[in-house]
């Protein structure tokens, strides 16, 4: 076991603050481990913007995790993963879409099989067909892009919220129960969502799949001395955008701070 990778921080990056759903579960798992968060708020959201410019993006956020020597590195976004795939580091990688979707075939099977899975992701995913890659026929994508606004500027919960989940959800209304919220900014709407597709639907969020892909990578280079230590980790959040735009007041755990990252 090498004792210097126990004491080097977990990374995670969205393109803003969705991803902080990501690291919620993951420092639930694992709360003695340090853990870096970059929210890429000047560029979000990503989900509407070009191959070119979201992988120039993943690269650059990747750049600044490995700088600040973390031992592996979270995407805790569906759309930066789908454009993630030839991207280099020197650490491992997690992804976020092949858990999520093997967790939904895996519940559909058992709860709603003749029914489809709703794909709930940003505009790119759906387009760059991120889920149909594990899915094929059993899914049907839903455009949702306009969810991510909603949350990054706190507005679940409210009428504009429901009107905006209202139009957005209209075609996927009565196809399936099974849920994926495959944009990490999307369990923030969750409820608003329920009110509109039922509230029978079971929702799969891709916050809580990447977990299991985190402990095999903390089992692969051996995490258990530092989560033997008892102490609680310290967690960092960064930004590239301005710190007081953030809305991030749903995140309980302590925090170091929100900082403004220079480039
Ligand atoms: N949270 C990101 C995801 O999981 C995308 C939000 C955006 O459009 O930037 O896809």
């Amino acid at each position: 076991m090498n004792k210097n990778i126990n004491n080097k921080p977990i990374g995670i990056f969205d393109s803003g603050i969705g991803g902080v759903t990501v690291l919620d579960k993951i420092v639930d798992k694992f709360p003695n481990e340090d853990y870096v968060y970059l929210g890429d708020t000047r560029n979000c959201p990503y989900g509407i913007k070009t191959k070119e410019q979201i992988m120039s993006y993943v690269r650059h956020a990747i750049r600044y995790l490995e700088k600040q020597d973390v031992k592996m590195i979270v995407i805790g976004c569906n759309t930066a993963t789908v454009n993630s795939y030839d991207v280099k580091s020197s650490v491992g990688i997690m992804r976020i879409i092949e858990p999520t979707a093997k967790e939904a075939l895996k519940i559909k099977k058992e709860k709603d099989n003749d029914g489809k899975i709703i794909v709930l992701a940003t505009n790119y995913t759906i387009d760059a067909k991120g889920y149909d890659r594990f899915l094929g026929d059993e899914m049907i994508g839903v455009r949702s892009s306009d969810f991510v606004t909603i949350a990054e500027a706190g507005l679940q919960n409210s009428p504009e919220s429901l009107k905006v989940c209202e139009e957005v959800l209209k075609e996927a209304k009565g196809k399936g129960k099974v849920v994926i919220l495959g944009c990490t900014h999307f369990g923030l709407l969750e409820d608003d969502i329920r009110k509109v597709l039922g509230d029978d639907i079971i929702t799969v969020e891709s916050s809580a799949c990447i977990v299991g892909s985190v402990k095999e990578e903390l089992d692969r280079i051996g995490y258990n001395e530092k989560n033997e230590t008892g102490k609680k980790g310290h967690i960092s959040i960064s930004v590239t955008g301005k710190a007081k735009d953030v809305h991030i007041e749903w995140f309980k755990k302590e925090y170091d701070g929100i900082f403004e990252v220079e480039d």
